[in-house]
């Protein structure tokens, strides 16, 4: 009796749970948009949560099946996704009617947590205005070369590492992805949190441990985010944080620490703690402590996984492409026989053309956010240039433009599979189908911080390619791009290259 009891709720709390793993797959349906038919709870993403593949690719191959939809459904997770495919329409939502699509579709709850809910990519409407409007002055050309002097120091301590372990002419394996990683990371932490670290010499130094444990939503923390995401209720019974509190800490403490510092002994430094003060000091918003680390909390995000993933593919690139290779290395000789000696500048790398197209290439081919997301904030009718209604969009709805799938259509840049720097050339980069290239998103919404990422990556690259030929390893992963499990560009077995130094 007591197992039939017993059977009889496990079925009724089964039932609960597939009627709330589907609660929403009727969206679709109802409001006639073609969709493919989604799994209970992961939706259209299994293979991701399977670790079968990752997300971009899972997204890709969802883009290419139904991209002659102007619009289709994606049901990530629980949550039903309009993928807006069109160009004509993205442009439409993202810049014109912006006013509809302010704001992003929630991450997961943050409403308790004042560091979350502070960050730019978190804050909505207004309060979003008026910190978008004081924290844009910060990421001008004139306040990146100021910076530029920080992050050199950060490059020639991770170049100062290489040469050390290609002494006398040897060749050096190394795994780019964690290399950049603790470049990237060196580099917030002295451009964003005003601290001088080295996370090469200093392997597991506060700064790089925490970080990383924070970033890397793996394991415990993955399933803490899944859970704040898909099930708000149980983290609320639970009473978590998607992020440690005595993790955060750690942040919060340095940024006010320095911050006081700072104006208790009048230093200035030209990093974005300094620039946050003199922001607080001019707006006539009432800034609190958090609000201020919260932008450098997004900052750090931001940064940290984009930027060594952005100099990781680019490597990658290189040394699949050696032709390309030997044009930037001869563009670096040029602009070291320009600068005569002098260090490089801000100026210097940004003016160089081929490494443009290289960088503008390396964001096309792996398209580091594989999707740009808004929320619908008030209901709004899509039609076409001729005034014919496309779609009713509700307040409420969550949408998609698909980067990747865009950045891969053979409509828009053929043979999307190779890597061909030309298709940025002065010649040809105004042949772009606008709203087709979307590395750093679009409309008042877009990146913020893509001046500081190229201004990086360039650089980097500039360094790296004087002193080193970039070859294949015998670690080498064949595809990498298939190698690539969960949300982040990780490929399983790493992005190893071969540098061979230059001088031998
Ligand atoms: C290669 C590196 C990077 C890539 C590919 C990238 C990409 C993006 C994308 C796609 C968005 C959303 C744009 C949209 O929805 O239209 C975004 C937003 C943002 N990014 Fe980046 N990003 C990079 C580096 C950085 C860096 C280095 C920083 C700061 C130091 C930064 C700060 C931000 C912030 C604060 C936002 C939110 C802007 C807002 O909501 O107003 N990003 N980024």
């Amino acid at each position: 009796m007591v197992f039939i009891e017993l059977g009889l709720v496990s079925l009724l709390l089964l039932y609960i749970f597939y009627k709330w793993a589907t609660l929403k797959y009727n969206t679709f349906k109802e409001r006639g948009v073609p969709f493919e038919e989604p799994w209970p709870l992961v939706g259209n993403a299994g293979a991701v949560v399977l670790n079968r593949e990752g997300f971009n690719k899972t997204l890709l191959d969802f883009y290419n099946r139904n991209r002659e939809h102007d619009i289709v459904g994606f049901y990530n997770f629980r949550s039903p996704m309009f993928s807006v495919q069109n160009p004509e329409y993205i442009k439409k939502m993202i810049v014109k009617d912006f006013d509809f699509f302010v704001n992003h579709a929630p991450f997961f709850n943050s409403e308790d947590d004042p560091l979350v809910n502070g960050m730019l990519t978190v804050m909505k409407d207004q309060r979003w205005k008026n910190m978008r409007n004081t924290l844009t002055p910060i990421f001008t050309a004139a306040k990146m070369r100021a910076m530029f002097s920080l992050m050199t120091e950060c490059f020639n301590e991770s170049l100062d590492r290489l040469r050390e372990e290609t002494k006398g002419g040897k060749s050096h394996d190394v795994e780019l992805k964690g290399w950049f990683t603790r470049l990237s990371n060196d580099i917030i932490a002295s451009t964003a949190f005003g601290l001088k670290v080295n996370s090469y010499v200093d392997q597991n130094n506060e700064f790089y441990s925490i970080g990383q444990a924070i970033a890397n939503f793996r394991g415990k923390q993955m399933l803490k985010f899944f859970i704040a995401n898909a099930m708000p209720l149980v983290q609320k019974i639970l009473g978590f944080k998607v992020f440690d509190a005595e993790k955060t800490d750690y942040f919060k403490r340095l940024v006010i620490d320095t911050m006081k510092y700072r104006q208790e002994h009048k230093i200035q430094r030209p990093d974005m703690i300094q620039l946050l003060i003199e922001a607080r000091e001019e707006t006539d918003q009432n800034w609190s402590d958090d609000d201020i680390v919260a932008q450098c909390f997004i900052f750090f995000f931001a940064a940290f996984e984009n930027n060594a993933n952005f100099t990781a593919t680019i490597c990658h690139e290189l040394m699949e492409n050696p032709e390309v290779q030997d044009r930037l290395f001869k563009e670096a000789l040029e602009v070291r026989d320009q600068l005569a000696g002098k260090p490089l500048t801000y100026e210097a790398v940004m003016k160089m053309k081929y490494m443009d197209m290289v960088t503008s290439e390396t964001l096309r081919k792996w398209s580091l956010a594989g999707a740009l997301d808004r929320l619908c904030s008030k209901d709004y009718d899509l039609t076409d240039d001729k005034g014919n209604l496309i779609f009713k969009f509700k307040a409420g709805d969550y949408i998609w433009f698909p980067v990747v799938g865009l950045h891969n259509d053979e409509r828009y840049f053929e043979d999307p599979n190779l890597f061909k720097p030309e298709r940025f050339s002065e010649e040809n980069k105004d042949n772009i189908k606008p709203y087709t290239y979307l590395p750093f998103g679009a409309g008042p919404r877009m990146c913020i911080g893509n001046r500081y990422a190229l201004m990086q990556a360039k650089a980097m690259m500039y360094y790296m390619i004087l002193d080193f030929k970039i070859e294949r390893s015998a670690k080498t992963v064949k595809n990498i791009v298939d190698d690539v499990r969960g949300f982040q560009v990780n490929p399983l077995g790493g992005f190893w290259v071969r540098l061979v130094p230059r001088s031998s």
